[in-house]
């Protein structure tokens, strides 16, 4: 059985899979980073890959951009294709002056102005937070190998374009470190069916020193990320 959204048969897609927001992406982690990676999905151009990492079935899949088209293919992974392990890979902007373009960042929980989870419980506010053996793998992997990161509160927007410019601002006083657009979602759908979720993020850009990452940076400059993301969920996976 396929889905609107996803043209894969049940048992094409591994129970680890790894979520850029950008298609092409999941193409680039595919066949940069996978063993025999397969091409399943198509539909609307939001490509999806399975192959394999160190023997573990891994698959890779296009979420697009914002909380509701995220939402979209999350809830088809984990309700008809069975996810059992969900991990964004993106790019986030930073909002404290300590986060610097290219840095690493650990969503250990993502707050949101999202209209998405207001909805869904009725006006009050869900702290949507990560699995802890996903994050607590992922901190521990990164300190192993002596790679940098930052851990902590982020901020899943609705808009990447604020009619207030300086929005952020109130935010990054409250320790707030990064903007993004999906995590707050994922964190919430993976909740909502008991399955694990994990946000790790690449700084692309900072609103604070004014710095960007280039397309071309943005869509192949992420090796640290992947290996970190991968090692985590076939760690967890094997555990
Ligand atoms: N805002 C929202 N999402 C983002 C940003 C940003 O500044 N940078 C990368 N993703």
């Amino acid at each position: 059985m396929s889905t609107p959204h996803i043209e894969a048969k049940v048992g094409e897609i591994a129970e680890n899979v790894l979520l850029p927001g950008d298609p092409l992406r999941a193409k680039f982690v595919a066949e940069n980073f996978l063993d025999n990676p397969r091409q399943y999905n198509g539909v609307r151009g939001m490509l999806g890959f399975t192959g394999s990492y160190r023997g573990v079935a891994v698959s890779v899949q296009g979420s697009g951009m914002g909380v509701p088209s995220l939402l979209i293919y999350a809830t088809e992974l984990i309700t008809v294709f069975k996810a059992k392990r969900l991990m964004r890979i993106g790019s986030c902007g930073a909002i404290q002056p300590q986060v610097a373009v290219s840095d690493i960042v650990l969503a250990m929980s993502a707050s949101t102005n999202s209209g998405v989870n207001r909805d869904r419980f009725r006006g009050a506010d869900f702290a949507a937070c990560p699995d802890f053996g996903l994050f607590y793998g992922a901190v521990h992997y990164c300190k192993s190998q002596n790679i940098p990161f930052h851990a902590g509160n982020i901020l899943t927007e609705d808009e990447f374009y604020d009619d207030d410019p300086d929005g952020w601002k109130h935010w990054a006083a409250y320790g707030v470190l990064a903007l993004e657009m999906e995590s707050n979602g994922l964190y919430t759908i993976a909740a909502k069916h008991g399955v694990q979720a994990l946000s790790i993020l690449t700084v692309s850009d900072s609103l604070v020193a004014h710095k960007e990452l280039s397309p071309k940076e943005r869509e192949q400059g992420f090796g640290t990320m992947m290996k970190i993301a991968l090692e985590t969920i076939t760690a967890e996976a094997s555990a």
